[in-house]
């Protein structure tokens, strides 16, 4: 054992070194380039359908002929004209359509070295690398990443078969949410707060828009008095909401359903037999008029039935 301790200590320096020795180097590529050109380091969360502004600023040598500059934003791994901006206005022939009518640059801003892109009605397409290059005599870029998140709608859950349900039967519990942006970890947990991974089939499937809906079937053998919650969690917006079912009551209990429908039922059948019976002595007394035997009959009806 006490002999790993070094070599691990030897990984952790040399990984340490190797990293500083790429922020040098990218330091070095940087002051080659003549253009300080900055963008976020960390990614960008936009929410969908919202507007977002996407940074990206250089050192102006002030003041800033507009003639002289050209801004270009363009997609990092298409490389698909997002915006440009020369000769002092912007140059829109080349955008992609997906960009149409979508994005502007902030210009009472640009003299003052600020080349930030407005990007509206941000779509699920939009997740992605994008470029800011700027040109000024000199020459600088830049790149930053834009992570696109949608909230999904509060989860619910459903059971099934939901009637009649004793402990000890198998039921499937369905959790469900909509339309959240980027796919969402679902966890079930019962009333302790323990998870349950055992038994469970999540899916998500994604809209025309690439929104997608969530769908986490449990299927558990029943305990009385429990609790299942599921709980979903959206990796960019964090805990997004839970739903949960109680089943309450022990072996014995009858669901309220269940006794409502028999009792229901019971009151139905007495009703029909006095009827039968009110019809029956109605028929037994006809009979009895029509024989001639009229005392023997207001006795005893039986018996005249018996003798037909
Ligand atoms: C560029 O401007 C930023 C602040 O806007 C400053 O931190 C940086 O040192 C400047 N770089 C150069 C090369 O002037
Ligand atoms: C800006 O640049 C253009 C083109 O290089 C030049 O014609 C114009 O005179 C410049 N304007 C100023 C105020 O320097
Ligand atoms: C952009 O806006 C113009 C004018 O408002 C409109 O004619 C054009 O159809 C729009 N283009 C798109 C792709 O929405
Ligand atoms: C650039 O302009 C945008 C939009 O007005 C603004 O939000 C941002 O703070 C500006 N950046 C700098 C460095 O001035
Ligand atoms: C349950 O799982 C989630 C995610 O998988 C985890 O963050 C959490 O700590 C777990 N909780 C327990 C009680 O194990
Ligand atoms: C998973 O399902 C099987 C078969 O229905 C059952 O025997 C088992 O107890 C279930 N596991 C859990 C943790 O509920
Ligand atoms: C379930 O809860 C009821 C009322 O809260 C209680 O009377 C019963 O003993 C509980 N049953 C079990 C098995 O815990």
């Amino acid at each position: 054992m006490t002999t790993l301790v070094p070599l691990i200590a030897v990984l952790v320096i040399s990984a340490v070194e190797r990293g500083s020795r790429e922020e040098d180097s990218e330091k070095a590529k940087k002051s080659k380039t003549a253009l300080d050109v900055h963008v976020p380091e960390v990614p960008v969360v936009a929410l969908y359908g919202q507007d977002v502004t996407l940074h990206c600023t250089f050192n102006a040598s002030s003041p800033v002929n507009l003639s002289e500059l050209s801004v270009y934003w363009e997609l990092a791994d298409t490389k698909r004209s997002i915006h440009s901006f020369s000769a002092g206005r912007d140059q829109l022939t080349e955008q992609a359509d997906t960009f149409a009518n979508r994005t502007s640059l902030f210009n009472a801003q640009l003299g003052s070295g600020n080349a930030s892109l407005l990007l509206r009605n941000v779509r699920i397409a939009d997740d992605g690398v994008f470029s800011c290059f700027v040109s000024l005599g000199t020459f600088g870029s830049g790149a930053l990443v834009l992570q696109v998140a949608a909230p999904y709608t509060k989860p619910q859950v459903t059971l099934a078969p939901d009637l009649n349900l004793r402990p000890g039967d198998e039921v499937s519990l369905t959790c469900v949410a909509y339309g959240g942006f980027p796919q969402a970890q679902v966890q079930w947990q019962d009333g302790m707060g323990r998870n349950m991974t055992d038994n469970v089939t999540t899916s998500q499937v994604a809209s025309e828009e690439g929104l997608f809906n969530v769908r986490s079937v449990l299927r558990v053998v029943l305990e009385p008095n429990s609790t299942y919650s599921c709980r979903l969690h959206n990796p960019l917006l964090g805990e997004e909401g839970h739903a949960s079912v109680t089943i309450t009551g022990q072996n014995t209990t009858f669901p309220a359903v269940a006794l409502w429908v028999t009792v229901g039922l019971a009151i139905c059948l007495l009703g029909l037999l006095i009827a039968l019976a009110v019809v029956c002595r109605r028929k037994i007394k006809e009979s009895c008029e029509e024989a001639a035997a009229g005392e023997a009959c207001a006795e005893n009806g039986l018996r005249v039935v018996q003798s037909e």
